[in-house]
């Protein structure tokens, strides 16, 4: 970014600044005349500012969490389900995230979440919701549900995360997730419904722009209204997952650092494979933390890799292992659940559907991992058993039995642990 343009934005930045103290200004001298002439109203208050220091301590936790961690995973529907969930956290994820719930079957949704968690316990995930502005008009609707499953399961959820990215037609064309950044308004009407009517703490996940770069925009918006933390992917919602999102982390730098001076926690997010990118891209974007998407999407194991809790290149008995412990973890997790929409599909075809989308992108890179492949495409999806065995042989004939002796050792000893 240019002198003049990075004067400009601190120009804008410095404005904006004004603009919110005025503004707090005039409402604390709006709710002083209120104290002073309705007895009632004044107790209202009260409870609003009690809220209101609650929320700040909630905040306080999440964002202690979040800046501990550093790298979270980026929420990917139709993988971000508890098994891999769980396997994030048994590699060492503090913070998972719950993708995409619409905010009108979000009622719906939570008691089914609430039957679930009786089984499945799960501690600080971040629950994203999506909808129109006109969904979130009626966001009053759900909050006993939300405050219910937050007293019933404290810690289970510990932010709200409202999507502003998602470029799916279904969703965006609705003017829902990436939808809401053709009309800025609607943005800010939903952060701000949002953040007046929980006690959770409120996190936005958005593109630096629809069809062009609106990031100075979405940034303003974002700063007057303070959310917990603020996630960018660094394409443009018509870009969807292409391009490069790594030539345009430093883009947001002067935005990031303006919202940190508010105490926004930021979150930079798009191509982040391994660790060089993760560390290029935290410095690139002057970012609190980073989030990654698909590269999860190989090994379970990917996020610890990443941050360096794990070695960039595992031994293959590891990777095989952590695989075949991921499968079991799906399983045992599809089976215990009930099969809801489609009764002719049983929960094992369920569990290795969810499965295959994993395995198919394991062991990059690693020897004879096309021969895998080809066995795989082959493969007899009838039985389970099938697949710890492809898996088990791929390890035996391509790295020989020393390493096979190692993963059953280590699968034996994990196994024993689980039971
Ligand atoms: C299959 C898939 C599903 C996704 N689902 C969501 C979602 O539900 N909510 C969301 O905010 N982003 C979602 N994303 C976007 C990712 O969280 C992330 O922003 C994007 O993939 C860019 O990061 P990456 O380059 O590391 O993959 C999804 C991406 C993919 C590929």
């Amino acid at each position: 970014m240019s002198g003049s343009s990075e004067r400009k934005v601190n120009e804008t930045v410095k404005n904006l600044n004004q603009k919110a103290s005025n503004h707090n200004k005039s409402n604390y001298n709006k709710s002083r005349d209120t104290i002073q002439s309705e007895q009632k109203k004044q107790e209202v208050l009260v409870g609003d500012l009690s809220t209101k220091f609650r929320l700040h301590q909630q905040c306080h936790h999440l964002q202690k969490l979040l800046t501990v961690e550093r790298l979270l995973p980026a929420p990917l529907a139709e993988y971000s389900s508890f098994p891999l969930r769980e396997a994030l956290r048994l590699f060492g994820s503090v913070v998972t995230w719950i993708p995409l719930v619409h905010i009108r079957s979000l009622p719906y949704w939570i008691k089914d979440w609430q039957n679930l968690l009786r089984i499945y316990p799960e501690k600080n995930c971040i629950l994203q919701i999506h909808g129109r502005a006109e969904d979130f008009r009626e966001f009053h609707k759900h909050l006993s549900y939300i405050e219910d499953l937050v007293k019933s399961f404290p810690n289970t959820v510990i932010a709200l995360d409202i999507n502003a990215g998602c470029p799916m037609p279904k969703i965006a064309g609705k003017g829902s997730g990436a939808g809401l950044l053709r009309n800025l308004n609607e943005l800010e009407e939903v952060v701000k419904i949002v953040m007046d009517n929980t006690s959770l703490p409120v996190t936005v996940k958005c593109r630096i722009g629809f069809e062009n770069w609106q990031f100075d925009k979405i940034a303003e918006i974002l700063i007057k209204t303070r959310p917990a933390m603020v996630c960018v992917h660094t394409r443009l919602a018509v870009e969807k997952y292409s391009g490069s999102a790594s030539r345009r982390w430093h883009l947001v730098k002067t935005y990031f650092k303006a919202m940190k001076k508010e105490g926004i926690v930021t979150c930079i997010n798009g191509d982040i494979t391994d660790t060089a990118t993760f560390l290029r891209a935290l410095a690139e974007a002057g970012s609190d933390l980073a989030a990654v998407g698909r590269a999860q999407i190989s090994t379970p194991a990917a996020i610890a890799q990443i941050s360096g809790r794990l070695p960039n290149k595992l031994p293959i008995w590891f990777e095989a292992a952590s695989l075949v412990l991921f499968l079991i973890l799906t399983v045992n997790y599809f089976v215990r659940t009930e099969s809801s929409r489609n009764e002719k599909v049983t929960n094992t075809q369920r569990a290795l559907s969810f499965f295959k989308r994993f395995v198919w992108s394991a062991f990059k890179g690693a020897r004879g991992v096309k021969g895998f492949r080809r066995e795989l495409a082959k493969l007899d999806w009838s039985k389970i058993s099938y697949l710890i065995e492809l898996i088990f042989s791929f390890v035996k004939t391509n790295y020989g039995q020393e390493e096979y002796n190692r993963m059953i050792e280590y699968l034996s000893k994990v196994t024993r642990e689980f039971t």
